[in-house]
């Protein structure tokens, strides 16, 4: 039966193998404290890790203090951060048998915000505000500050600093670093011509767009051993004219892969508050049928993936290799359970909680997973 099922087929990427093609996707807990994973994080992931997924990908993880979205974001910056997301990752990892990504990033313009609970707009200065920086001095939306212009000290300052956040991660066990350049965060700033609009070679044509998202991925790959998976997130459209678009997303991506990029997850939009999202079941889907033929890369699909068999036809018809989810882990964490009973896949018990299966536990035939799927 377990042949039967794409989504639960195992994957290499570089050295290393997931046990399965589904992602929990990376979501950020706003619960950290200067950057220190909390309790919070080790029951949030911990639950995770103990159900099933192939990859679970830590939230997006400052690699500086102005780097963070909000005061609650993880940080790899300080020894106390390092220390707590060096514990997080060795329980994950001791709990199952899902493999452990973290998402490295920088927030740029979009930083020094509320946690979306708080209302999610820019911190006042009462609130604890912090100056941010961008490719240019152009902020997110009406209202949020002017963000300062990086210069070259800042660009070599930041490359080191990815660089050091990956090595920290590798140091901690991480099974795989993740770039976050999608959702409007800082190298996202520097790809869209709608939010860079520097004058010197960081800036005007792809190329020089390319060119700082580049510099850091070829030091974070320099800072990786050779056998360690380095991927990628974008937004593979700013959803707004003038903006970021799929053809340059593909030259960028091809970029990525030369640099050493092993996959990609295609997002898309965050980088303008009043872009239009069609957000429509799998709405991202087709950009990432697009982006792994243009490519070649291991591609992962990702928005508004919420049903077994959605999950399946994604991964069966050769439009991605691997599928995120994201809110409908939150609602479920044991959605891959539930995927396997609707696949007729082995599920991916751990051996604690094997007497929970519909084999020895007649109350495990309860139309659980019909619900999950519906
Ligand atoms: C609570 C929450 C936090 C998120 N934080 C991140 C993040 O840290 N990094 C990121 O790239 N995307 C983040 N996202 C976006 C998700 O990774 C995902 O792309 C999005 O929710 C669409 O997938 P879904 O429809 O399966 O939820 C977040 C989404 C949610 C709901």
């Amino acid at each position: 039966m377990a042949d039967s099922s794409h989504l639960f087929q195992p994957l290499t990427i570089r050295g290393l193998e997931l046990p399965n093609r589904i992602v929990v996707a990376p979501m950020c807990q706003y619960s950290a404290v200067n950057g220190v994973a909390q309790e919070w994080h080790t029951q949030h992931y911990g639950s995770l890790a103990a159900s099933g997924p192939g990859l679970v990908v830590i939230e997006a993880t400052a690699v500086t203090p102005e780097g963070r979205i909000s005061l609650g974001d993880l940080g790899l910056y300080s020894d106390a951060a390092v220390a707590a997301f060096t514990h997080l990752v060795t329980t994950l990892k001791a709990i199952g048998k899902s493999r452990v990504a973290v998402q490295i990033g920088h927030a740029g313009r979009k930083g020094s915000s509320q946690r979306p609970w708080q209302g999610g707009a820019c911190l006042r200065p009462a609130e604890g505000a912090w100056e941010t920086i961008s490719a240019s001095a152009v902020p997110f939306a009406a209202g949020w500050p002017t963000p300062h212009e990086i210069g070259p000290y800042d660009i070599d300052r930041l490359r080191h600093a990815f660089a050091e956040a990956a090595e920290k991660a590798d140091s901690a066990g991480i099974d795989v670093v993740e770039l976050h350049s999608a959702h409007g965060y800082l190298l996202h700033q520097f790809l869209s011509p709608l939010s860079n609009l520097r004058t010197d070679v960081y800036g005007g044509s792809l190329d020089n767009r390319m060119r700082f998202p580049l510099a850091v991925i070829r030091s974070v790959r320099r800072a990786l051993p050779n056998d360690k998976p380095l991927g990628i997130r974008i937004s593979a459209t700013d959803w707004v004219k003038g903006g970021f678009t799929p053809d340059e997303a593909i030259i960028y991506l091809n970029a990525c892969k030369a640099e050493g990029v092993d996959y990609v997850c295609v997002s898309s939009g965050g980088l303008l508050a009043d872009a239009k999202i069609p957000a429509l079941p799998g709405y991202q889907v087709d950009l990432a049928a697009r982006v792994r033929q243009e490519t070649g890369m291991l591609t992962r699909a990702v928005g508004l993936i919420t049903g077994p068999e959605q999950a399946e036809a994604v991964v069966a018809s050769g439009q991605a290799d691997m599928v995120a989810l994201g809110r409908a882990f939150l609602d479920d964490p044991r959605w891959a359970w539930r995927a396997a009973v609707a696949l007729g896949a082995p599920v991916p018990y751990p051996p604690q909680y094997e007497r929970a299966q519909a084999k020895l536990w007649p109350g495990g035939k309860t139309p659980r997973a019909t619900v999950a799927a519906e």
